[in-house]
């Protein structure tokens, strides 16, 4: 459909947001929404995209070249996510759709949390207070729920991009940690200093961190990153943190590993094939599970979404997006 220069151009919004932000959007565009926040099937979010020259898409939209072949219309893809792993861009980009995440607005708010699910692990905070309801709590123990310590131990970082960075600030000034880290690319000097985060190779950080954290992005290379073979790497008494995507962690292997006592404990944001979680790990106790919401504050959901809302604004009304991915 070619868009009449004093049309608004037409946008779906395929999942339920923050009524602010529609009434951003509204008059700038036609807009479709989902405030029921209905899951469409694929074929269903074709449906919906038919005459659409934009979307506002969340981390559960799958956008793909089958998708963009039967949306003629769609000029513009605008996830409120950083991770964009339902993008398949390279599609995108071959049909000449722009494709937008949300980075920096969640960076701070995500560190946070991955500071918050690896204390939870290493502490045993959920198993505790499980114990305590369950009304099983009728005398102190020296060992009780003895976990191992943050301060002053060693924190490895997989994937030292942003969040990664935050999460090594926090460590080393601010619990006095070593600081180690395994990515592609290594960090310039300064930047390193700036962290206390010194490199090391991936075999190096699996058998020196007491706790690692993930923090890299989805990727086929990075899928089972951490499965039986690396976890066998890691020291018994180290915990394992994912606040980066579902499938970098092999949870099969992981939910063996630790009823095996390979390693003590996992903290654990995201899942293969989420909001589906591997049985074997809800049979665990030593596992704290937390539905992706590493990101989910009031202030940083709105950010995200204020940023998708003003990539769409920026790429249909002005012809520039914000935070371009292609
Ligand atoms: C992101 O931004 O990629 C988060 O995982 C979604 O909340």
């Amino acid at each position: 459909m070619a868009i009449d220069a004093f049309m608004k151009p037409s946008i779906l919004v395929a999942r339920a947001v923050f009524p602010q932000i529609l009434t951003l959007l509204e008059p700038h565009f036609e807009v479709t929404s989902n405030q029921d926040d209905t899951l469409w099937t694929p074929a269903q979010l074709i449906d919906k995209l038919q005459g659409k020259q934009g979307v506002f898409t969340t981390g559960s939209e799958r956008i793909d070249a089958a998708l963009l072949a039967a949306c003629p219309d769609l000029k513009i893809c605008a996830n409120m996510a950083v991770g964009y792993n339902n993008f398949d861009l390279q599609a995108m980009t071959a049909a000449g759709i722009k494709a937008t995440n949300t980075p920096d607005v969640l960076t701070e708010t995500t560190a946070d949390f991955g500071f918050a699910l690896l204390m939870a692990t290493a502490r045993r905070m959920a198993e505790s207070e499980r114990f305590l309801r369950a009304g099983l709590w009728n005398r102190w123990r020296y060992d009780m729920f003895a976990g191992s310590d943050i301060h002053g131990s060693t924190l490895g970082i997989l994937g030292m991009g942003r969040i990664g960075q935050a999460i090594a600030k926090r460590g080393a000034h601010g619990f006095g940690m070593k600081v180690i880290y395994h990515n592609r690319s290594r960090l310039d000097v300064a930047t390193e200093l700036n962290c206390g985060a010194t490199w090391v190779s991936k075999p190096d950080l699996l058998q020196q961190a007491d706790h690692l954290i993930l923090v890299l992005p989805y990727s086929a290379e990075a899928r089972h990153a951490i499965g039986a073979a690396e976890l066998a790497q890691m020291k018994p008494s180290a915990t394992l943190v994912n606040i980066a995507r579902g499938g970098i962690v092999d949870d099969a292997a992981l939910a063996a590993a630790l009823k095996q006592g390979v390693i003590a404990a996992a903290g654990l944001d995201v899942f293969e094939g989420e909001p589906a979680v591997h049985p074997d790990l809800l049979t665990v106790p030593n596992v704290v599970l937390t539905p992706h919401i590493a990101s989910a504050t009031m202030p940083t959901r709105l950010a995200m979404a204020q940023l998708a809302a003003d990539n769409l604004i920026g790429f249909l009304k002005h012809g520039k997006a914000v935070t371009p991915l292609n």
